[in-house]
């Protein structure tokens, strides 16, 4: 036995499951209870180390060289486990490996480059908002604005053609619950692996790209060597799989947040301008990504405990944005409170590489709607839809005022 592991805590044990349903659709009783077990605590159903408080999840993110991403963000261990598909070149791989295909994506997504985007997202956004009004003020704001508006703003932007659209979803909430263990939300999809991942591989292809978006600008970054041919169409499937249901969950959570916070709906029809704080306060206080895995590379001692080499640590990223140690009144949806540092969007080098384009699509949709809508309110439960790693939504039926 190593010193370390003689002298190490033994973390307090739970046999809790959080990838089942009850726990996806409710999480908040297990991330309290998890965050008041200690800064680690061992899950034995699935063998892994837990973390839940902000101050452990926040320095295992940004400490790549001990929280590895390469044998992958999920339960599966690469290094025992063959992956589901080739795996991502930005989320699931460790520098140096990363380093190419990031900082193309960050040129690629950065603020002035979306510049050109900004005008047409609002003249799209407002264009859905009064259509959507046109039709009746009582509607699924789910299926109507959070679902509908990535879906005309986001594909068109990376360059997708026309066809086959509708399985861009289906492929998000496959992928993500991929990261999960293999249960009933992971079989409930095998049937469509295969149909699902041979389109999304082919709209990859450089011919398959539109010559003005994001896509082409990637197979560009090839043409001038900054990656190699066989690295463009795995970093164009980054987009795709990680830049559609992640926002539109995130729309959701903001329209959830302003249909049960009015006082904050009319600070915002106030002040526009605080769209995209707002954005980051839904994404804080719902965290679209809940969870994601690293694995150890040596042993690692987390306040005490010893974490072994090789075995996998679950982040909770939504009890870390929760946390009463690092947040005042937590579990509050506040325009007033600065959201940053939030773990939403992750933290360090696999820091969400899209979140540019995010607060974009946000700020255009919530800027529309704050011109046009007096008040949101709910007429109904809003329905959750259980995801492994995203916290989703089925329905989210409401009545607005016109303005
Ligand atoms: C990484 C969340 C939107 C592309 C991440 C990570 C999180 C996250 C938590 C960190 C993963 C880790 O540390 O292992 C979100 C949320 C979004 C969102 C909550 C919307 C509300 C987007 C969009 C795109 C995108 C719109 C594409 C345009 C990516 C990519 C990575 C990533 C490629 C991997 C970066 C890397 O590993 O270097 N995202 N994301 N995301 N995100 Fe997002």
């Amino acid at each position: 036995m190593t010193e370390a592991l003689e002298r190490a805590v033994v973390p307090p044990a739970s046999d809790a499951d959080p990838f089942a349903h009850d726990a996806l659709l409710d999480p908040e009783p297990l991330h309290r209870a998890l965050r008041e077990a200690g800064p680690v605590v061992y899950l034995s159903r699935y063998d892994v180390h837990a973390l839940a408080r902000y101050e452990q999840v926040h320095a295992a993110l940004v400490d790549w060289q001990h929280f590895e991403s390469g044998s992958g963000v999920g339960l599966a261990n690469f290094r025992h486990e063959t992956p589901w598909r080739p795996p991502s070149l930005l989320l699931e791989a460790d520098p140096p490996r990363h380093d190419a295909p990031r900082r193309v994506l960050r040129e690629i997504l950065a603020p002035p480059a979306l510049r050109r985007l900004r005008e047409t997202w609002h003249s799209v956004a407002e264009e859905l908002v009064d259509q959507v009004l046109s039709a009746g003020t009582e509607f699924d704001g789910f299926a109507a604005l959070a679902e509908a508006f990535p879906l005309r703003a986001f594909p068109d932007a990376v360059g997708l053609g026309p066809d086959g659209r509708e399985n861009l979803l289906p492929y998000g909430n496959m992928a993500f619950n991929a990261f999960g263990p293999r249960n009933d939300l992971v079989a409930a999809d095998a049937h469509r692996v295969a149909g699902l991942s041979a389109w999304v591989n082919a709209q990859c292809a450089r011919e398959k790209l539109g010559e003005d978006g994001f896509g082409a600008r990637i197979w560009e970054a090839a043409d001038r060597g900054e990656l190699t041919y066989e690295q463009a169409p795995l970093v164009v499937r980054s987009l795709l799989t990680a830049g559609v249901d992640t926002t539109v969950h995130g729309l959701a959570a903001c329209l959830y947040a302003f249909a049960t916070h009015p006082e904050e709906w009319q600070r915002l029809r106030q002040r526009p301008e605080l769209a995209r704080a707002a954005f980051d306060e839904a994404v804080r206080w719902q965290s679209p990504v809940q969870t994601f895995f690293r694995t150890a590379t040596t042993d690692i001692t987390v306040a005490g405990t010893v974490i072994p080499a090789d075995t996998k640590i679950l982040m909770f990223l939504g009890a870390a944005n929760r946390d009463p140690a690092r947040w005042t009144d937590p579990d509050r949806f506040d325009l007033t409170r600065d959201p940053s540092g939030h773990v939403g969007f992750g933290m360090g080098i696999h820091q969400c590489i899209g979140q540019h384009v995010a607060r974009l699509e946000a700020e255009a949709l919530l800027t529309a709607l704050a011109r046009r809508v007096e008040r949101i309110e709910l007429v109904g439960t809003p329905q959750r839809h259980p995801n492994n790693t995203l916290r989703s939504w089925a329905s989210l039926p409401v009545r607005v005022q016109p303005a």
